[in-house]
């Protein structure tokens, strides 16, 4: 699916800065806040306004419906088509658009490869996917090459190829290809992004970032996930959901629009928990005893980005633990530090002691966060989920750049199969293709919008 002009323009790139290209010189300092907070998206893909973002939803299922929930909450978004395996799910789905006064969206249940038909056939502004990750490209081709803008749960796509395609695909159509990374609007992460912007860390050198979750329950449940991400255990060792820890912290970095993850190595622990889940608790003759699992419980990267920066990218959904995504960064200024937050700023928190987050929001909350609109919608892992739906909304309607465009989508995703193949050569650094074909060094970062 990849085109052979853009393997060669990696292959390119890849040989440049092995040669050790010139980049530019890091500032010293972070870019001034109002140039920051005013910039032009320049290099950023726009579209004209639009009145209203009709949609056709792909996937209710748990988060699916959550994110129609949100959509009918949100001025100028209205669903009008839906498609789900089950046809259960379509009609809950339909239900609710009704319930809140809209028209019944069309429905469509015929079977995996129904979205192609509702793609074809409705007069669409976009289409949204929270279906299983393994359809999550392919929806989203059939959307723009059918004229409609794509957006798409976590992560974006599974393989380096398919995030090529989505890239080209984007290109090629002129349509947004938007990633949904619901982290990187949560209250912690954005103050963090707003206290990087004021220069309060001073120059980044260092990120940690983690998806640290016990999802035994869940991928051995008998509905939802239950029913597709154990697969995924079977034959893939490596980081699987690489974007909610690392979303926020490329915000924070600039990622393709300043600096870019350049190489990544990737080690694997033993696979234990899912194999002592099936001997603890399923029944001596239930056939997913038989299940072989090769996901390594944790998995760590080391990321480096064209800048220097280090990341430490962790996974681990197979064993007894409270949930984390680690987000800490590290300036030169200072350091913020997640699950619990807290913080240590050089010059405000006392020498060499950790400081409580909550004490900074009241000078620091992201304007996001403090609008009362948003805070009186709690929808959503806390109200993060309908604040990345409202902003998807927003940026469509007034013709904005959306926050995170089909590059940030594309090199946040290749982490899993980078992750993948670094774990299976024992380690061995990967190159993370540039998908902004050097645009990386101009693109401007994402501004503190506000609502
Ligand atoms: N951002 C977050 O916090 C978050 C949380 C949960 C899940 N997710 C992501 O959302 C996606 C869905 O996860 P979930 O927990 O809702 O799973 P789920 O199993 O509850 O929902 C998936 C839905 O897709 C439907 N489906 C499966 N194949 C389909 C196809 N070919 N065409 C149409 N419908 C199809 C299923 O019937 C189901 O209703 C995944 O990508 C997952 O990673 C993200």
């Amino acid at each position: 699916m990849t085109s052979d002009s853009s393997r060669r323009d990696f292959i390119r790139t890849g040989a440049a800065l092995a040669l050790g290209a010139a980049l530019p010189p890091l500032s010293s300092a972070p870019p001034a806040f109002e140039a920051v907070r005013t910039g032009e998206l320049a290099g950023s893909f726009r579209t004209g306004p639009m009145e209203k973002v009709r949609i056709g939803f792909v996937g209710v299922g748990g988060q699916g419906m959550t994110h129609v929930e949100n959509l009918l909450e949100i001025p100028g978004a209205e669903i009008t088509a839906v498609c789900d395996i089950v046809e259960a799910k379509v009609q809950a789905a339909q239900e609710k658009t009704v319930a809140k006064g809209f028209r019944e969206p069309a429905g469509y249940s015929r079977g995996p490869r129904d979205f192609q038909r509702l793609c074809a056939e409705q007069d669409l502004d976009l289409v949204f996917t929270a279906t299983p990750w393994e359809w999550h490209v392919p929806v989203m081709l059939a959307a723009m090459a059918n004229g409609k803008h794509a957006a798409t749960e976590v992560p974006a796509a599974m393989t380096v190829e398919d995030c090529w395609a989505i890239v080209e695909s984007a290109e090629k159509h002129q349509k947004h290809c938007v990633m949904m990374e619901n982290c990187c609007y949560d209250r912690f992460e954005l103050m963090t992004l707003n206290l990087v912007r004021q220069g309060l860390l001073g120059e980044l050198l260092h990120g940690e970032a983690g998806y640290l979750h016990d999802l035994r329950g869940v991928k051995f449940s008998a509905e939802g996930e239950g029913l597709w991400r154990r697969a995924w255990a079977v034959g893939h060792n490596g980081n699987l959901y690489p974007t909610h820890g690392l979303g926020p912290i490329a915000n924070c970095m600039d990622i393709n629009r300043g600096d870019r993850f350049e190489r990544i190595v990737s080690f694997s622990s033993p696979s234990r928990g899912l194999q002592l889940w099936q001997a603890d608790q399923l029944e001596a003759d239930d056939p997913r005893r038989r299940e072989r699992y090769v996901l390594g419980d944790v998995n760590v990267s080391l990321i480096q980005t064209a800048r220097g920066r280090t990341i430490y990218l962790a996974h681990n959904t197979n064993n007894p633990r409270p949930y984390s995504r680690l987000q800490l960064l590290q300036g030169t200024r200072g350091l913020v530090s997640g699950w619990p937050y807290r913080l240590h700023l050089e010059g405000r928190s006392p020498a060499h002691q950790w400081e409580d987050a909550g004490a900074y929001y009241e000078e620091f909350d992201h304007p996001l966060w403090r609008s009362k609109r948003i805070q009186d919608m709690d929808r959503g892992h806390g109200g993060m989920d309908f604040l990345e739906d409202f902003r998807l909304i927003e940026c469509l309607t007034r013709g904005e750049p959306t926050d995170m465009d089909v590059y940030d989508g594309a090199a946040l995703s290749s982490m899993v199969e980078l992750s993948i193949r670094s774990v299976a050569q024992k380690g061995k650094p990967q190159e993370v293709p540039d998908f902004t074909r050097g645009r990386w060094r101009s693109r401007k970062p994402w501004p503190i919008v506000e609502v």
